[in-house]
C-alpha cells in the first residue's frame, strides 16, 4: 500500500481542498498556519478569486496564501504597495483569477513581478503576465521547466487531481511572456524612495534570490529560509543551468553578506509556513550552514523525502538552533571542483 502521512485538516477560507501531502510537515508549522487561517482577522477571500486567502501583514503589505497543487507545503506569494507602482513576489501555480484579485488589491497600480527562484509553486502563474524579473542565473531553469503541459503532473492517468482538489480549468494555459534577468543588486523602484533590491542566495537553487525592501525593512527570503525544513544544498539539478550555485557554500557565502547589514531590515517573509520572523533568526541559520560546511557528517537525523515530483532520495537534517532544520545531501554542501 501507499504511504500516506495523515496532517488533520486545516479549516482554511480557499475553495481549494486538500487531498493528500508528500512529506509530512512539522508540528510548530502545522499548529502556527492552523492559528494563522482559522484565526487572523485579516484573511480575507475575494469573489474574483476565491482560490487565495488574503492576509495584510502591513498597511501596504499583502500575503497571499495559496495552498500547493502538488503535495509541497502551501505558499505566500507577497503583495507590496509602493508610492506608484506595486510588486508581486512570485506567481504560484497561477490557480484562479490572480491577476484580477492583484488589481483588486492594488486598485490597478502598475505592477512589476518578481521570481524568487524556479519552483512551481512560485513561477507557473508567470504566464498571467507579460513580463516576470528574476535572478539572472535563474532564467533557463525556469524557462525549461515552466513550458505547455507544466501543469500536467497534477493530475492523474484518468484526469483527475492528486494533491489538492480545484477546477483544472481554472489553472492557466500556457503563453510566451518575457522572463529578465537581473543581477545580485538589482533595485525595483516602486516609486519615490521605495527601493527594493535583489539579494542573489543560491542554495535551494542557483537563481534563488531574497527580495528586500529597504522602505518596509523586510526581507522576503522565498525557500532560503522555512520553519519547516531548508531544504537547501541539494547539489546539482540535473538538466540544470549554473549548477554550480546549488549548495550551502554559496547560501553561506551570500547570507553572509546580508547578515552584515542586519541594520537595515527588522523582519523576514519567506515562501513557506511561518511569517514575521525577526532578523537575528539568519545569525542562527548562518551558524548551521557553517557547522556543515566545516563538517558534513554533522547532521542531527537522516529521512528519506519524499518528491512531490516522483520518487524519493534520503537528506540529512541539521537543526537550526530555535527554529527549523537545513536539508542537504552529500553533493550539495560544496560547489563542484574545477
Ligand atoms: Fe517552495
Amino acid at each position: 500500500m501507499e504511504k500516506t502521512y495523515e496532517m488533520w485538516p486545516i479549516n482554511g477560507a480557499s475553495k481549494a481542498k486538500r487531498i493528500k501531502w508528500g512529506s509530512p510537515q512539522n508540528q510548530i508549522s502545522w499548529a502556527y498556519m492552523k492559528m494563522l487561517r482559522e484565526g487572523n482577522k485579516t484573511m480575507k477571500v475575494y469573489d474574483i478569486n476565491p482560490y487565495v486567502e488574503v492576509y495584510q501583514f502591513r498597511e501596504n503589505m499583502y500575503g497571499l496564501f495559496n495552498q500547493n497543487c502538488d503535495g509541497a507545503g502551501d505558499v505566500w506569494l507577497y503583495l507590496i504597495i509602493g508610492p506608484k507602482k506595486a510588486m508581486l513576489i512570485d506567481t504560484g501555480f497561477g490557480l484562479g483569477d490572480q491577476k484580477g484579485l492583484v488589481e483588486k488589491l492594488t486598485g490597478g497600480m502598475p505592477l512589476i513581478v518578481v521570481n524568487t527562484h524556479l519552483g512551481p509553486d512560485h513561477s507557473f502563474g508567470n504566464v498571467l503576465y507579460d513580463k516576470v524579473y528574476c535572478s539572472e542565473y535563474e532564467v533557463d531553469n525556469i524557462k525549461n521547466r515552466l513550458k505547455p503541459g507544466a501543469w500536467d503532473y497534477l493530475f492523474d492517468e484518468n484526469g483527475n487531481n492528486i494533491w489538492l482538489q480545484f477546477d483544472r480549468k481554472d489553472l492557466p494555459e500556457y503563453k510566451d511572456y518575457e522572463l529578465v534577468g537581473v543581477p545580485d543588486g538589482h533595485i525595483f523602484n516602486l516609486g519615490d524612495d521605495y527601493d527594493i533590491e535583489l539579494a542573489w542566495m543560491g542554495g535551494h537553487s542557483a537563481g534563488m534570490s531574497m527580495f528586500l525592501d529597504r522602505k518596509g525593512r523586510t526581507v522576503f527570503a522565498g525557500d532560503d529560509i522555512c520553519s519547516d525544513v531548508i531544504g537547501c544544498g541539494s547539489g546539482p539539478k540535473e538538466g540544470g543551468f549554473y549548477n554550480e550555485f546549488c549548495n550551502l557554500t554559496t547560501y553561506r557565502d551570500n547570507l553572509t553578506k546580508l547578515v552584515a547589514r542586519l541594520d537595515e531590515f527588522d523582519y523576514i517573509f519567506p515562501g513557506h509556513f511561518m511569517v514575521n520572523l525577526e532578523n537575528y533568526l539568519m545569525l542562527n541559520i548562518l551558524e548551521a550552514l557553517n557547522e556543515i560546511i566545516a563538517d558534513p557528517t554533522c547532521y542531527d537525523y537522516k529521512v528519506e523525502h519524499v518528491r512531490s515530483t516522483g520518487g524519493t532520495r534520503v537528506r540529512m537534517h541539521k537543526f537550526v538552533k530555535g527554529f527549523s532544520t537545513i536539508a542537504y545531501t552529500a553533493n550539495g554542501v560544496y560547489p563542484p571542483e574545477g
